[in-house]
């Protein structure tokens, strides 16, 4: 969940730290901190740490005028686990003898046991961390390394500290009796490389490199980097020779920045057209059939597929949820969708036969990629679904099916959203036509109603006004629920999610036919009630769910077609999309709730692409 990064180079240090946690600060903003291997001529080196709990905003101003010189350094945002978020527990943390500083993303699980046995030795603690616990380990074994062996004494130092650890980290050292050398290393934490015109850095995802390099190195799982100026060496934790993952982000440097608007969110709810466009691309040959390049599983294995498990977590699970009816309905496998940190936990009954799909926009959440590799030990193909290329679950999964939403920033995730249901779609068709469960020309149709997407979204983004009046009366209330049947429900689970996480209004989703079954009672005059009512199936249904809660004084937002007139009989308030397959239905209907969201947040004066409590990327159970 922490951003860090790191630099070593000809540049001043504190300059490329800053601007880099700028860009990673969405992945923690309890508290932020930089040290700087101070090391100019005349005097032996020094540590110079500041640490500040709050925004990155508050270290920034605070170390504004200050002579802080080097061009060795780490810089960290945190999202705290163990300790409150103060300046006392914000990162980096440096060793009792002023030697060596860490940055930490992930949990030290044995930290307690480690922490005693330091104690013990006369070890002294400042903070309340579980990290404080790894510089002291390091700084106590660094003479012994120094006495034995060439290069790094840190490096071989860290190598030998890291056997003792358990637990999920990344994790980035300096020492002041080494300037110019940061040693890295991580275990089920994400960790990147970059290396361009005598300068190494790291970072904790791509968006920290990117004003760098494009050009990056993951490294994998119990590896140790070594960067100088000079470039980057790679280890094993026996000091062997060893490479990461190498591959090139197609991202731009801009994609990742504001461009003229006023949140992240705003910006990547309005990219949806263009990152729905981007995820359907070159996904059929000249026939017109579909074809998965990236999905490196052999086509006999998916036809004989007989039933698909979706693993995913948050805003992910709910499009796996969708996922199930296009699924079930076009390829006619069963299907089962469960949140990932349940499904580790279980003994699910898996065979070869049967395919995990498993979902993250990030590729970095915890609970998915420890369910994913639960599901390969079983024997079963694991297929991820990822926006980011070299992410862990796109290495650890058997085969990926990247989205293409460019990078995600904000907290509430939007356009990643809209890309994993289209790209789950694609997927649904394409094990369609190989079990040739639907005619090549109803795979075609359905693939042209797809494309047809982009547009429409575009027609649907101009309920932003509407939206943002609507907003105004919604901020005002005590709850709101949410409320669909069939590809409607995860719709509303959605809703409810979004408006919760950025606004903290208590909002809930629900099944509309379970309303009755007991949320009903939550209804009293004028609560707010948004029901999912486009044209399908169980439209009729949902109109008699209105008309339950309109009887006990909810002011209902339909979401409806475009044509719908008799909607408004039984609404307050309608918005409308575009007519299109039932199916796709919910690739439009989550537009207008990521609007209510968003302006109901700016209503509210909230954080809206930094909500409290929250990170982007949750690499921690
Ligand atoms: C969405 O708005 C959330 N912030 C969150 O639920 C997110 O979708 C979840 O943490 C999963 O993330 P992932 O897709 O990167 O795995």
């Amino acid at each position: 969940m922490c951003g860090i990064i790191g630099y070593t180079g000809p540049d001043p240090a504190l300059r490329v730290l800053l601007d880099g946690l700028a860009t990673l600060e969405y992945r923690g903003y309890d508290s932020a901190g930089v040290v700087l291997v101070d090391d100019r001529p005349g005097a032996p080196a020094e540590l110079a740490v500041r640490k500040r709990a709050g925004k990155l905003q508050v270290l920034v101003d605070d170390v504004a005028g200050q002579d802080l010189t080097g061009s060795t350094g780490l810089g960290h945002t945190r999202w705290a686990t163990h300790g409150d978020p103060n300046d006392r527990n914000a990162h980096p943390h440096v060793s009792g003898d002023g030697n060596v500083a860490v940055i930490h993303n992930g949990i030290i699980e044995n930290y307690a046991d480690l922490k005693s046995e330091l104690l013990a030795n006369g070890y002294t603690f400042r903070s309340d961390t579980d990290t404080e616990v790894v510089v002291q380990l390091v700084a106590a074994l660094y003479d012994r390394a120094a006495q034995s062996g060439e290069g790094s004494p840190l490096a071989r130092a860290v190598r030998i500290a890291v056997k003792r650890l358990e637990g999920a980290f990344s994790l980035a050292f300096v020492d002041r009796r080494e300037p110019g050398v940061i040693v890295a290393v991580r275990r089920e934490a994400p960790m990147v490389l970059g290396h361009r015109d005598g300068a190494s850095l790291l970072a904790s995802d791509v968006a920290g490199l990117l004003a760098h390099t494009r050009d990056v190195e993951a490294l994998l799982n119990d590896q140790v980097a070594i960067l100088t100026a000079d470039g980057i060496t790679v280890t094993d934790l026996d000091g062997a020779p060893a490479s990461g993952h190498r591959f090139t982000v197609d991202w731009d440097v801009a994609d990742a920045e504001m461009q003229g608007f006023a949140h992240f969110m705003l910006k990547e709810i309005h990219e949806q057209p263009r990152a729905v466009r981007e995820t359907l691309l070159g996904r059929t040959d000249d026939d017109g059939r579909i074809v998965l390049d990236d999905l490196r599983v052999p086509s006999e294995e998916l036809r004989h597929v007989d039933k698909v498990v979706i693993v995913a977590c948050g805003t992910s699970f709910h499009s796996g949820m969708v996922a199930k009816y296009a699924i079930e309905h076009w390829a006619h496998i069963p299907v089962e969708v469960e949140i990932a940190s349940e499904f580790r936990y279980r003994d699910p009954i898996l065979s070869p036969h049967m395919l995990v799909v498993a979902i993250s926009q990030s590729g970095e959440t915890a609970d998915t990629l420890a369910a994913a590799a639960h599901a390969r030990a079983q024997g079963a193909t694991v297929v991820a679904i990822t926006n980011v290329v070299g992410s862990s679950l796109a290495r650890e999964a058997d085969a990926v099916l990247y989205t293409r939403a460019g990078p995600e920033i904000a907290v509430a995730s939007t356009k990643a959203f809209t890309t994993q249901m289209v790209a789950l779609e694609i997927l649904a068709l394409y094990l369609a036509q190989l079990r040739r469960a639907l005619f090549p020309d109803e795979v075609a149709d359905h693939l042209a109603r797809m494309h047809a997407l982009p547009a429409l979204i575009e027609e649907v983004l101009d309920c932003e006004r509407q939206m943002a009046d609507l907003a105004q009366t919604v901020a005002r209330a005590r709850y709101v629920m949410f409320f669909g049947r069939h590809v409607g429900l995860p719709i509303a689970l959605e809703g409810a999610l979004k408006l919760k996480e950025i606004s903290y209004l208590h909002a809930e989703g629900f099944p509309a036919g379970e309303m009755k079954h007991g949320p009903i009672a939550l209804i009293d005059e004028g609560g707010p009630v948004v029901a999912l009512a486009t044209r399908g199936h169980v439209r009729s249904k949902i109109i008699s769910n209105i008309e339950q809660v309109k009887g006990r004084g909810a002011v209902v937002l339909a979401i409806a077609t475009e044509g719908d007139t008799e909607i408004k009989e039984h609404s307050d308030h309608v918005v409308y999309v575009p007519d299109v397959h039932e199916l796709l239905t919910p690739i439009l209907t989550v537009v207008p709730l990521q609007l209510l969201s968003y302006h109901v947040a700016i209503a509210l004066g909230r954080d809206v692409d930094q909500p409290r409590n929250l990170a982007k990327t949750v690499t921690v159970e």
